[in-house]
């Protein structure tokens, strides 16, 4: 790993997703977690503070990034909450089939490189009923931005530790093999090209 994507991208990505805008949205979906969370691209720890402590009981704190466990340690230390993390990608949870009730995925479907993979994962550790909650940037309704988001994406992602401005959040979710149960979507403050924000929750398909 790079010193840039080890030392200085956890820097910048915590600054980045501290926004009040983002903060906004996560009061709206991490709430809603409940019983024994995986929440995949765990970050710096910046959910941790919204979620409703009476109603889990433990988090999986999947994360790869070294550079950005080490950043969220202290908040996880601070938080009371039963955490424990796991230093691998999203492509290949090592939970037992069916035996989270909840996942939970922030900002980070745009970044997953293999995001079916992650998908098919989060079906496989769902137990039946168990509900995705999600919130993501994603593809803009206007071509206008679209173009832009199409133009910019390379270098951002480049950039900005292989996130993509242009992911049809909706679309994956539904194309492998989730069900919406909600659906929001709208422009958040900020640059419209990373502002557009689908979220909401999800069931595996019957
Ligand atoms: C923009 S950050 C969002 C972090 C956090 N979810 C939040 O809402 O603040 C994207 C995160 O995805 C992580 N990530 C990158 N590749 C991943 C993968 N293959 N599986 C899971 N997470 C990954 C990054 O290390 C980073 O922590």
């Amino acid at each position: 790993m790079s010193f840039y994507d080890d030392r200085i991208l956890p820097h910048l990505v915590n600054i980045a997703c501290s926004s009040r805008p983002t903060r906004k949205q996560r009061e709206k979906v991490v709430p809603l977690a409940e019983g024994e969370v995986l929440e995949i691209g765990f970050g710096s720890g910046l959910n941790l503070p919204f979620y409703d402590t009476l109603k889990i009981h433990k988090i999986w704190a999947l994360e790869p990034s070294e550079g950005m466990r080490r950043k969220a340690a202290p908040v996880v230390e601070g938080s009371g909450i039963n955490v424990e993390f796991i230093d691998l990608p999203g492509e290949s949870i090592p939970l037992e089939p069916n035996s989270v009730d909840t996942v939970l995925i922030t900002y980070s479907l745009c970044t997953i490189p293999d995001p079916v993979a992650a998908l098919d994962g989060t079906r496989r550790v769902l137990k039946p009923g168990g509900r995705l909650i999600f919130c993501e940037h994603g593809i803009a309704p206007d071509e206008n931005v679209r173009r832009w988001q199409r133009r910019l994406n390379p270098a951002w992602s480049y950039v900005a530790g292989g996130c993509n401005m242009d992911r049809n959040i909706p679309d994956l979710l539904v194309s492998n093999g989730f069900e919406l149960a909600v659906d929001e979507r709208a422009y958040i403050p900020g640059l419209k090209v990373l502002s557009y924000n689908y979220w909401g929750t999800a069931r595996a398909a019957s």
